[in-house]
């Protein structure tokens, strides 16, 4: 399935292990799950670990897959999603870009993590080079790993307060004989937002070596510039049949996480080999799921941008109250709902994390969690209720006074 129509018959990068010291293979268990679970449901803990809004999802969705049901919609339906899915994320995606994004390079998935793995399913052979802006989510390093794909990273380095991408850096890493760069911005977990200029400078390098790109846009819809209605996407810059495979989901934008639905946008040519390999992952997404997911996209904008104001507002609330503590390091953050800090002189994110749910009942994600460069510091993820950002913002100011 790897050998796809795009690269060529046979790719020439066999790496030598002992040469590439950096590169891991095995996967891990997710760390902000070990921390999490040792308080999930503690009434004295305020959650703010995982990546999701404490909103349930608006019930005009809900009211879809309800209706869906009622209708005794509970069928097998296409590999690649129902049709007027489909229809509906082509004539969304082409509305929010400004350019046709046609149906035939679109698929339903069973979630953002969903494609990612079909994503590596369809590329990754064992032993290849894949490459990754980090800090990053956790199930964006692993999952290549999953398929034996060796894992290098390149790290987002704070300047003039704000997260930033080295770019030479970035390109020096994109060998020639690298299978793909996994990119995800806005960045969980930092909220970094790549430029458009950035953008066309990887894509420029990517075609030279026929290297995939794959963009994780989860929260594309989540930037908080004046007027900005979503972060620039590779879709605008590369041509339909490049070496460019774009994962969304319903979870961030939509408030949708246990939905379990997401898209992707793939080159025509590959879009057989995914029809296939959905056949053989979860053969197809639910009917009423998929209903849920086409009202959310044609009647979703007014939410889409009140969730938008909300978030930007709330970040700004936090941003202003945190970066003042003594002792705290906290970047900017252009988009996403997050916000990773560090507090000064405490280099283990893990035991701090567990320190500060004992100690003061704060949940925050451990920063190693999203690889060793996160260690040492924390991720707040700011989709909450803004009583409850606040009291999370006297209990962080409490355990840092002791
Ligand atoms: C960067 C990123 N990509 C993808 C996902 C996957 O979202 P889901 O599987 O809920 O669609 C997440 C979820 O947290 C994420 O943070």
């Amino acid at each position: 399935m790897h050998r796809d129509s795009l690269s060529g018959t046979t790719r020439e990068h066999e790496m030598d292990q002992e040469t590439e010291p950096e590169m891991d293979s095995r996967f891990s268990p997710s760390l902000i799950r070990a921390v999490a679970n040792t308080a999930m449901g503690r009434q004295n803990v305020l959650p703010f670990w995982f990546g999701e809004s404490d909103q349930s999802t608006p019930s005009f969705i809900r009211e879809a897959a309800i209706a869906s049901l009622r209708d005794g919609e509970t069928f097998y339906s296409e590999n690649l999603g129902r049709p007027y899915l489909r229809q509906a994320i082509s004539a969304y995606l082409t509305d929010l870009h400004h350019l046709p994004i046609g149906t035939g390079r679109i698929a339903v998935t069973a979630s953002g993590v969903s494609a990612l793995m079909l994503t590596s399913q369809l590329l990754v052979a064992p032993g290849d080079r894949v490459v990754t802006v980090t800090p990053l989510w956790p199930n964006a390093v692993e999952i290549p790993k999953v398929m034996s794909g060796r894992v290098t990273c390149v790290s987002l380095e704070v300047q003039h307060g704000r997260w930033t991408l080295p770019l030479e850096k970035l390109l020096d890493a994109l060998t020639p004989g690298t299978r793909m760069l996994v990119l995800n911005s806005p960045n969980n977990p930092t909220g970094w937002t790549i430029r458009r200029a950035e953008q066309a400078a990887i894509l420029e390098h990517c075609r030279r070596h026929g290297i995939w790109i794959i963009a994780d846009d989860v929260y594309e819809r989540l930037v908080y510039a004046d007027g900005m209605k979503t972060a620039p996407s590779f879709l605008t810059l590369a041509e339909p049949g490049e070496r460019l495979i774009v994962i969304n989901s319903f979870s961030k934008a939509w408030s949708m996480t246990g939905w379990r639905l997401g898209w992707m946008v793939v080159p025509p040519a590959i879009q057989d080999d995914l029809a296939s390999l959905l056949e053989y992952n979860n053969s197809c997404v639910s009917e009423f799921i998929q209903r849920a997911g086409v009202t959310a996209l044609q009647q979703g904008e007014p939410y889409v941008g009140q969730l938008r104001a909300q978030l930007a507002n709330t970040k700004e609330k936090l941003f202003t109250a945190l970066s003042p503590l003594p002792g705290l390091q906290v970047p900017e953050a252009d988009g996403a709902m997050y916000l990773f800090l560090r507090v000064a002189g405490e280099e283990d994110s893990v035991r701090l994390a567990k320190r500060l749910i004992e100690e003061v009942g704060l949940g925050l994600a451990p920063g190693r969690a999203f690889g060793p460069e996160g260690e040492g510091w924390l991720r707040w993820c700011y989709a909450a209720d803004s009583k409850k950002i606040e009291s999370g913002i006297e209990r962080l100011a409490h355990f840092l006074s002791k």
